[in-house]
Order: C-alpha cells, then structure tokens, then sequence
C-alpha cells in the first residue's frame, strides 16, 4: 500500500484509471464547496492547476482560468469541472458524424456536430464529444445550462502505458446550478466505442452541492 502511494505521488502520469476521470477529484462522487469561503474550494482549486500545468499544449480555457479559480470562487455562477478520458481503451473508438450519431444524443450535440460539418475548415472524423445532463428529471431542472470547452482528439486519446503519454482534458462550465442542493449529474463522452468495457468507462456521475 505504501508503495503504491509513493508511486502515485512520484510518478501522477503513470498511473491508470479505467473510467473518465474528475478533476476536482470526488470525495466519495461528492463535489462539494462554499463558494463564499475560499477554504472550502482551494484544494479543488489547486488540483485543476496542478491538472493544467501537466499539459504541453496551451490551450484558452475562458471562463475557466485559474485567476478566477475556475469559477468556484463566483457567487452567482457554478464551477468548471474538467475531465479526463480513461487512460486504458480496449480498443480505439470511432468518431461520430452527423448521420452515425445515436438518435439518443443530445439535440444539441446534434445541431453542433451539423456545424462543425459545415464549416468545412474544421475536422471532425477523429473528435470524441463530451455532454453531461442531470441524471433524473429533478436534478436536470436544476442543473442548469452547461457549457462544454473543447472536444477530445480521438487519435491522442491513449490506448498503452506510454510514459511520455499526456492527458487530453475537457472542461465543463456550469452557468447557473441551483445553490444548496444536491445535483447528480451524469456526464458521457459520446464516440462509437468498440467494446462494453470501454463504453461502461465512457460514463461517469457524481454529486454537485454548492453553499
Ligand atoms: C447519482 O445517481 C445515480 C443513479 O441514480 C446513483 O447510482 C448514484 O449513487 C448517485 N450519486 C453519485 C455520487 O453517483
Ligand atoms: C459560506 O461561507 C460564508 C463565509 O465564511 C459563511 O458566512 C456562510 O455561512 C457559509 N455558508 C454555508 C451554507 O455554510
Ligand atoms: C458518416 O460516416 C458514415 C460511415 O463512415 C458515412 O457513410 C457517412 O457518409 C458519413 N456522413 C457524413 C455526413 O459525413
Ligand atoms: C441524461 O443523459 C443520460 C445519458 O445520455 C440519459 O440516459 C438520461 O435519461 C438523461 N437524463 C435526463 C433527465 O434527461
């Protein structure tokens, strides 16, 4: 057990997680702060920072960014959640056009890759999106509207126990979550996933209550 834990501190590239990962990362599926004291969120804080400093590319995350404190500091906004795809796939999925897409995806992903179709300049046969809903009908009235920051390059996702390997991350921005409640949200990526194992790894929820 200390061992692991030495070389997890030692070495956080290497180590593997079958399913997308959560930064902040959960305590017990629970993301919990008060975002009028900056105890309750600085270590979520800082765990996003120490997520985007591992990244070799730079990226504009607005309204994201760490001067804000991804918006865990905001009174009348929610935070920004970032993610991560697992690191170990069976196999590689493919992308989803407009016409492969499933019937069951969000409207509006549909209308969004629609978009990105159009605008010929844009490439989309090696994107994996990302959505993320309340996970019964209660929770998605108060979830609010969300906005997803960037989609994932499927020809980076990674596939081996690559050492120089860095992970792609997304981030979600909750606009206006409803405050003092507990929101179950459930967030998917959506690509045409090869095996059940790595379809079952391509979902993930938690628990958002913000104070
Ligand atoms: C969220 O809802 C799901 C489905 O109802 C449930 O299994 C889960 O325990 C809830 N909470 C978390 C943190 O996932
Ligand atoms: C949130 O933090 C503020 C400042 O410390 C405090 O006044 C308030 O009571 C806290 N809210 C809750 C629900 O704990
Ligand atoms: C989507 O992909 C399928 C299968 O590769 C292809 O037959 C179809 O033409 C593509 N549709 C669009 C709109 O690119
Ligand atoms: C949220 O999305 C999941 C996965 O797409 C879906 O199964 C579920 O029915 C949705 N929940 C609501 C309340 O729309």
């Amino acid at each position: 057990m200390l061992t692991l834990k030495l070389f997890i501190i030692l070495s956080p590239l290497v180590t593997f997680s079958k399913a997308i990962r959560i930064y902040p990362a959960t305590r017990e599926g629970l993301i919990w702060y008060n975002s009028s004291d900056p105890n309750s969120y600085a270590g979520y804080v800082s765990e996003i920072d120490d997520l985007l400093n591992q990244q070799n590319r730079i990226m504009n995350w607005s309204p994201c960014m760490s001067s804000s404190s991804y918006s865990f500091s905001s009174t009348n906004t929610g935070p920004c959640i970032f993610f991560s795809f697992p690191e170990k796939l069976k196999e590689t999925p493919e992308s989803y056009n407009s016409t492969t897409l499933p019937a069951n995806a969000p409207d509006y992903l549909h209308s969004y890759i629609i978009g990105l179709e159009a605008d010929r300049v844009r490439k989309t046969h090696n994107l994996a999106y990302i959505t993320c809903n309340g996970t019964s009908p209660a929770d998605e009235e108060n979830i609010g509207p969300l906005h997803f920051l960037r989609n994932l390059e499927i020809s980076i996702l990674p596939y081996s126990a690559l050492t120089t390997f860095t992970e792609d991350v997304i981030a979600v921005y909750f606009e206006k979550p409803m405050r003092y409640i507990v929101i179950n949200v459930t967030c998917k990526i959506w690509a045409n996933f090869k095996t059940l194992e790595d379809f079952e790894a391509s979902v993930v929820t938690f628990d958002l209550l913000i104070d």
